[in-house]
Parts: structure tokens; sequence; C-alpha cells
């Protein structure tokens, strides 16, 4: 198992996006007026189960970032910005989906940009959150759980591309890390 610890197993995080669906449906007044955005590409399988389960059809975009390399953040993010996008979220409720808050930055970067392109509203959600203290403080309105200070795979989340079709999450084996040749230095 590439996993130390399992921190959510599959049933859990049914549960766990069972909730958030149950508390995004109950909120959502204007369907038609909301665009849900996933930052790929950590959340996909978080963001695609949690739309299926709402009670309502809801309009999805996706947005690329990144900021990590291995097992930390680079301190830059990158977005890839969609010109497309900017006609559709003006105007709009827009519901931001992310796997994880941790440093912040990523969201930060993302609900800047989100904002500049003019929606009504901005509501986010977000799978997991680091309990460390973050560069960013966010408003997270929708959170699935707090996680400690480790590097979580699975459902979608990535080493280096790996360990995302996981069906739970757990910490990644520090075995696997020093394979890899993780180094704090970078
Ligand atoms: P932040 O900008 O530091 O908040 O990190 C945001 C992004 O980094 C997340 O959306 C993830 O894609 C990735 N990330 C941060 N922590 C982890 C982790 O523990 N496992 C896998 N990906 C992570
Ligand atoms: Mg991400």
């Amino acid at each position: 198992m590439p996993c130390s610890k399992i921190i959510a197993t599959e049933q859990q995080l049914e549960e766990i996006v069972s909730r958030l669906a149950g508390e995004i449906s109950s909120d959502l007044l204007h369907p038609d007026h909301c665009l849900a955005i996933v930052a790929l590409e950590g959340a996909q399988t978080f963001a695609t189960d949690l739309l299926e389960k709402l009670d309502c059809s809801i309009e999805t975009k996706y947005i690329k970032a990144a900021s990590y390399r291995q097992t930390h953040s680079t301190g830059k993010v990158t977005i890839q910005k969609d010109n497309m996008l900017i006609q559709k979220i003006c105007g709009r409720d827009i519901l931001l989906i992310d796997d994880i808050y941790d440093t912040g930055l990523t969201l930060c970067e993302l609900l800047k940009w989100i904002d500049s392109c003019q929606p009504k509203s901005i509501r986010t959600c977000v799978l997991l959150e680091k309990q460390i203290e973050h560069i960013q403080n966010i408003r997270i309105d929708y959170l699935g759980m707090k996680v400690e200070d480790n590097f979580v795979v699975g459902y979608g989340l990535d080493f280096d591309g790996q360990f995302r079709n996981l069906p739970y999450l757990g910490i990644l084996s520090e075995e696997i890390l020093s394979r890899y040749n993780v180094s704090d230095n970078f």
C-alpha cells in the first residue's frame, strides 16, 4: 500500500460528499444562475461525485491551476486563464471547487482571477483543509474535512501524477517519499 495511514475510506468519502451536496443543494436558490468551476487536476474526482449528487443540474467548467512540485508548494501559482470562461463568469453565482486548502495560494489566485471577471457572488467548496498556518486566509463555505499537515494522496490528489486513482485518501508513506528522493530543499 502506498499510504502509511488511511484518513478517509471510500465510504467515509461518500458520506462527506453527500453531506456537502446536501448543503450546497439547499443553498442553491437559482441553479440556473450558478456556474461551478472545478480546479484541475486534483479536484476532478471529488467534483464529479459532488456535482452528481446535487439535486439540480448546474453548468460546470474547469480551470487548470498548478503550484505544487512533488510534495511542496513552489509558492508560484500558474492559472491557465480561458477567455471564454471570463464571459461565462460575469454576473453569475460561482461555486469554486478545489481539492485541498493548504497554503491557500492557489485558492487565493483563483478567487482573485474569478473576482476580476465580475461574478455576482463566489462560494468555495473544498474537500480538505490542512491544519497549518495558511499563507493566505480563505473563507471556505463548504468544507469536507480537516487534515493534519501530511502529504495526502488518493481520490484525485496526486504525487507527481500518481496515486490519484486510489479510492481512499491516505498519507503517502515515507518509503515512497524516500524512493523518489524528495528533498526539502527545492
Ligand atoms: P495551496 O496553494 O498550497 O493551498 O495548494 C493547493 C494545491 O496544491 C491543491 O489544490 C493541490 O492540488 C496541491 N496540494 C496541496 N497539498 C497537497 C497534498 O497533501 N497532496 C496532494 N496535493 C496537494
Ligand atoms: Mg489543486
